[in-house]
């Protein structure tokens, strides 16, 4: 079933206004900054301004395409296309549009009642299709060749920045892009699970922590890999191998009909066993997808379905100490998760 038959299916509006550009996207092939979908139970019209007409005439195959120009507003221009289309109760992404949005909407759209619809474009996203799930293979490897072209450049005095700088220009050289801004934190800075890079110069006896991914194809890779600076004390070892325990025991357990929580609570029972688990404040991961928080975004709510992609990030953040996070992402198959990153996990020290 292709995407719109699966929208059509799944929607209880039978006309739904889509407006959130990661929801755009994935409908129409879009990836312009202006566009809207309206899709009826026998219509699917796209709607843009002259800037992406050339542009939404190539992507947007088997849509209605309607564009307009200045002096025309895009309002009056949706207004009259969904008057067009003789719809009187049209669906709209609640949970993204702004109440300001809406209520210009409301005002334009007399006639037609506004519904509602949060999350009807985000479910279908949840379950990758093959050339999807192919796509954040992608992303993922390059991912992972971005690491190994990495790891060298990690020594002593060399700050987090220049490491950075080094992830970003290697994903723009190879003609992708940053999924989001890397963070690469060190010493006590590891502490920060979303710390972003500063001028400190990595230091012997520091946790390092990077966390990166490419963007391919739109789809997002999203690795977390930690490393030790010189000399790795006992402590070090028993957070990355405690870390690293749990991730492992994560992933084994994932299995289609596993609700997220128990796989949740298992990364944090690992971590119980050494009285690490007060450490681990976050979530243990998400769905990664053309967003890296991919919807709906937090594991401990879904059950876990073939066909998903997740991440596996637990993590433990002693303040004044460092930190330790280690990432990789999974596919979902019938029989379990199967790694789309494959870094080596084994604690490095450079
Ligand atoms: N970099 C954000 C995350 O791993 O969720
Ligand atoms: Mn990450
Ligand atoms: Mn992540």
């Amino acid at each position: 079933m292709g995407r719109l038959e699966k929208l059509r299916a799944v929607s209880e509006i039978p006309s739904i206004l889509v407006t959130d550009p990661t929801n755009v996207r994935y409908l129409t092939g879009f990836t312009g900054s202006f566009g809207q979908a309206i899709v009826t139970e026998t219509r699917q019209v796209f709607v843009t301004d002259s800037r992406y007409r050339i542009q939404a005439g190539e992507q947007c195959l088997g849509w209605d395409l309607r564009t307009f120009q200045a002096p025309i507003k895009g309002l009056d221009f949706l207004r009259d296309t969904v008057k067009d289309l003789g719809v009187s109760r049209l669906g709209f992404e609640s949970d993204s549009v702004t109440y300001d949005r809406w209520d210009s909407l409301k005002g334009a759209f007399s006639g037609v009642e506004l519904v509602p619809a949060p999350g009807v474009v985000g479910k279908l996203r949840m379950i990758k299709e093959p050339s999807e799930i192919e796509a954040l293979s992608r992303a993922c490897a390059l991912t992972d060749a971005c690491w190994e072209y990495l790891r060298p450049k990690i020594q002593a005095n060399v700050s987090e920045y220049d490491l950075a700088l080094e992830i970003e220009f290697y994903f723009r050289r190879q003609g992708a892009q940053e999924a989001f801004s890397c963070i690469v934190v060190s010493g006590e800075r590891s502490a920060r699970p979303h710390g972003t890079p500063s001028d400190k110069r990595l230091q012997h006896g520091d946790f390092v922590t990077f966390d990166f991914g490419a963007k391919v194809d739109g789809y997002c890779g999203d690795i977390t890999r930690t490393v030790v600076i010189g000399e790795a004390s006992a402590r070090h070892k028993e957070i990355y191998d405690a870390v690293n325990e749990s991730r492992a025991a994560a992933i084994d357990a994932m299995r289609p009909g596993k609700l997220g929580l128990e796989v949740d609570q298992l990364s944090r029972d690992v971590l119980a066993k050494y009285g690490l688990d007060g450490y681990f404040g976050h979530g243990l991961g998400h769905s990664l997808g053309l967003q890296v928080h991919d919807s709906p975004s937090g594991m401990r709510d879904i059950e876990i379905a073939e066909g998903m992609v997740l991440t596996v990030e637990p993590g433990v953040y002693i303040e004044g100490f460092g930190g330790c996070r280690i990432e990789d992402d999974v596919v979902l198959r019938a029989s379990g998760a199967e790694c789309l990153t494959k870094s080596p996990r084994e604690l490095l020290i450079l």
